[in-house]
């Protein structure tokens, strides 16, 4: 098998014409995949400005092999595309995100071939998710790679492979068109080792095979990848790779091999800011990095449509699980509708359940209501093509019809005070396993630039939830709503088509409640303060406590040199893994220490101060008898009272102002962080990956520019412009001059087919220039 990967050279027109089927295209501009039909601003813009049909044309010359067959394979193309080659239709799909192949062989030409997509990306009732509304956007264009396959005269169409204990399944579907014999050798591989190799006569459409084979486990921590190559003579006719572990939702929660495993994890989107969709593998893989790297995540839950193979293949080599569903939200359409849907149900699945990181098919509408007929048929095609993986289907109502293996749950009953999740019990009919799909999100949308409290209250949300998940063996897992931030219709979001939903904003930026995601995980120390401890954010100047999240065992806490007390992970959430360490107390033994009074009296005016400090002045009958004894007794007027609280607590007019955190694991210090009021800030800029190459298309890596004060500490209220200026083979996406939002911006460079050094200027006009290389090798 030939791939020919056809993603340069394509010729666009934001239009189209009947007559461009055949004819030429005029003055087009010269485009590579992933495309976007339309680049949309950050935000404020008219959803309707990319919902337009479009026209994409590639002149290809192909040595044509008699012998051989030929099919063009797209991997998605919003929303509808119609297929001609050389003027004649030879295929369409409807579905933006899944997968197509069309057999081209009696079209296709030796030599130049025209190759014409007509891309419908208007919102058509006729294919899900479209019909009512939908809280996301589904940005136009041919987004994902197309390739065109020169495979043999007999070939492999597709390849199941499953392992069960030491046993080898291999189902391979087989196309014949001279004879109908492949004498195959089958060769399982790990990296470049040979594991096991056999010779199969392959003579039936389908053929399955069992063989013994001993496999390595994979799982999170190890995950182990195989490769099954099958052979005719030595020309390659077909490769997958696959691996061995064993999953199973039960009612006690969720078992990978063997070993009960609590989920935790985001929703993912697939957009990015100004061009959605339109993101080569680099970008892809970087998400299943940051949630599984970054966020310490589990699992994730590819929200609402099965996502680009390449974030599949990173989740498969690093270890992170996933969720994924047919396209959909909430509207279920007539019978064609349903069609559509169906046949999405069967691409998505013959494309990806190879992937071990995959354990759930969603096979219904996210939050539809229920629909005995439509999703009895989705779940039977689950069941049918993969007898191995449990379905769900998300809900979000109580006591849905249950023809799945598990009960999937958006539970948005968090308010901030009240409980975290419902118990599985009180949601689904009868009992069964169950896992929580969502939580957050619009119940408390969070900008990067709102005030302190705002942002700790989304800290607090997602601690709560995670909590309740932890503490309810019967919830399998929880996954929150959601990754980060994202473009949307009208119909929701801020005003500014923005749902601010995410931990991360539309960059992958990081919000303090990021952090409740990072703290639980084990592979590496956290430290994170969930506060700049300025007074002025926060209302009637009182903060009340600090969070700190993080893995350590204890935080010592020092206020400039003095100390003021040991902190050990909050009694509030004992079921974390990680609980936050709370710092509730500012003044530790500093007023016995250093004032005149007893032991007994520091300690009630510490009380008081404390007091005053979180509730305000309004002080119980039992504290304002105390106060007014511990004044008469040491002869302390009100003035000098307050004196007290403005030197303990307000720390008023100090010289200087440092709140130091020191983190410690089994007894040694680990981390130390640093927050007070700053005099110095500076810009810092910083870059995913200083080489980049291209793959089958250009690639992308990310700088992320941030305003930090001397301690290292984001200003989160910066909105400085800044300005990025490339001298070499990289292009900016989206525009050179942005302003900072919540004291951040990134740049996504993309390749340009040349190689050499690039150099990216940061420019501002307050500091100087920061300067960067990247090699695109
Ligand atoms: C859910 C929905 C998600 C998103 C979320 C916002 O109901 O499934 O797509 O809209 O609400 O919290």
């Amino acid at each position: 098998m030939k791939r020919i990967p056809l993603n340069n050279n394509w010729h666009y027109l934001d239009h189209f014409d009947p007559s461009f089927i055949d004819t030429p295209l005029v003055s087009p501009e010269e485009i590579r995949l992933p495309h976007t039909n339309k680049e949309l601003p950050y935000h404020y813009f008219d959803e309707r400005s990319y919902q337009f049909v479009s026209s994409y044309e590639q002149f290809l010359t192909v040595e044509k092999q008699t012998d051989k067959q030929y099919y063009l394979h797209f991997e998605g193309v919003m929303t509808v595309a119609t297929v001609y080659l050389n003027g004649i239709e030879v295929g369409s799909h409807k579905g933006g995100y899944t997968p197509f192949k069309i057999h081209v062989t009696d079209h296709l030409k030796n030599g130049e071939n025209r190759l014409f997509v007509k891309v419908d990306s208007t919102e058509r009732t006729d294919v899900p998710p479209f019909g009512f509304v939908v809280d996301y956007l589904t940005y136009g264009g041919i987004y994902r790679e197309v390739t065109l396959l020169e495979k043999e005269a007999n070939h492999i169409e597709d390849v199941f492979v499953h392992v069960e204990r030491d046993l080898l399944h291999i189902d391979i579907h087989s196309i014949f068109t001279k004879g109908n014999l492949i004498e195959a050798k089958i060769a399982i591989k790990q990296d470049d080792t040979l594991i096991k190799s056999f010779d199969q006569r392959l003579d039936q459409e389908t053929t399955q095979i069992v063989e013994t084979c001993h496999l390595n486990t994979w799982d999170i921590d190890t995950p182990n990848m195989y490769t099954l190559e099958i052979y005719s003579g030595e020309v390659l006719l077909y490769q997958t790779r696959f691996a061995k572990r064993d999953i199973a939702f039960k009612v006690d929660g969720f078992y990978l091999n063997g070993e009960r495993l609590k989920l935790r994890g985001l929703n993912r989107h697939q957009s990015y800011p100004y061009v959605g969709y339109a993101m080569p593998s680099s970008a892809q893989k970087r998400d299943a990095d940051i949630l599984k790297y970054d966020l310490g995540c589990t699992v994730v839950r590819s929200s609402h449509y099965p996502p680009s193979r390449h974030f599949l293949d990173r989740c498969d080599d690093i270890g992170l699980l996933v969720v994924t569903e047919l396209p959909g939200w909430q509207h279920i359409g007539d019978d064609l509708w349903k069609e559509v849907a169906k046949e999405n149900v069967r691409e998505m699945i013959i494309r990806d359940r190879n992937h071990p990181s995959i354990i759930l098919w969603g096979v219904r509408i996210n939050e539809s209501p229920d629909d005995d007929s439509f999703y009895q048929a989705t779940n039977h095609i689950a069941h049918e093509l993969d007898p191995t993986r449990p379905t769900g289907g998300v809900r979000n109502f109580k006591g849905s019809t249950l023809f799945e293996d598990v009960y999937t749950y958006n539970d948005f009953v968090h308010r901030g005070d009240n409980i975290g999740l419902e118990a599985p019990k009180k949601v689904a009919k009868q009992t069964a396993p169950y896992l929580v799909t969502e939580y957050n999100g619009h119940m408390y949308p969070t900008k990067p630039f709102d005030d302190e409290i705002h942002r700790i209250n989304q800290v607090k949300r997602h601690l709560n939830v995670l909590e309740y998940a932890y503490r309810d063996p019967k919830i399998s897992g929880a996954i929150g709503w959601c990754m980060f931030d994202y473009n949307t219709h009208k119909d929701f979001g801020s005003g500014d088509k923005i749902c601010y939903h995410g931990v991360l904003d539309m960059f992958r930026n990081t919000k303090y409640a990021a952090h409740v995601y990072a703290s639980q995980n084990d592979h590496e120390p956290i430290l994170e303060i969930a506060s700049n401890l300025q007074i002025g954010d926060f209302e009637a100047s009182e903060i009340k406590e600090v969070i700190v999240l993080t893995n350590l065992d204890e935080v010592k806490f020092y206020i400039n040199e003095d100390y003021i007390k040991t902190f050990k992970p909050s009694k509030e959430y004992t079921h974390l893994d990680h609980p936050p360490i709370i710092i509730d107390d500012f003044i530790g033994n500093l007023i016995h220490d250093n004032e005149p009074y007893s032991k007994k009296d520091a300690d009630t005016i510490k009380a008081i101060l404390l007091h005053i400090m979180k509730h305000g002045m309004n002080l119980p009958l039992r504290l304002k008898l105390k106060m007014a004894w511990v004044l008469f007794k040491n002869k302390l007027s009100i003035d000098e009272a307050a004196k007290l609280y403005e030197h303990y607590v307000g720390k008023w007019g100090l010289a200087s102002l440092t709140y130091r955190f020191e983190g410690y694991k089994n007894g040694a210090l680990v981390m130390t962080k640093q927050v007070g009021p700053s005099y110095s800030n500076h810009l810092s800029v910083t870059i995913d990956d200083n080489e980049i190459a291209e793959t089958d298309t250009y690639e992308v890596t990310k700088m992320t520019v941030m305003h930090k004060d001397h301690n290292d500490n984001r200003l989160f209220y910066s909105a400085l412009p800044v300005t990025l200026t490339i001298d070499g083979p990289l292009e900016c996406i989206g525009p050179k001059t942005r302003p900072l939002r919540g004291g951040v911006t990134s740049f996504h460079v993309k390749t340009t087919g040349k190689k050499g050094l690039a150099k990216a200027i940061i420019s501002t006009q307050e500091f100087p220039d920061e300067r960067l290389e990247i090699t695109v090798l």
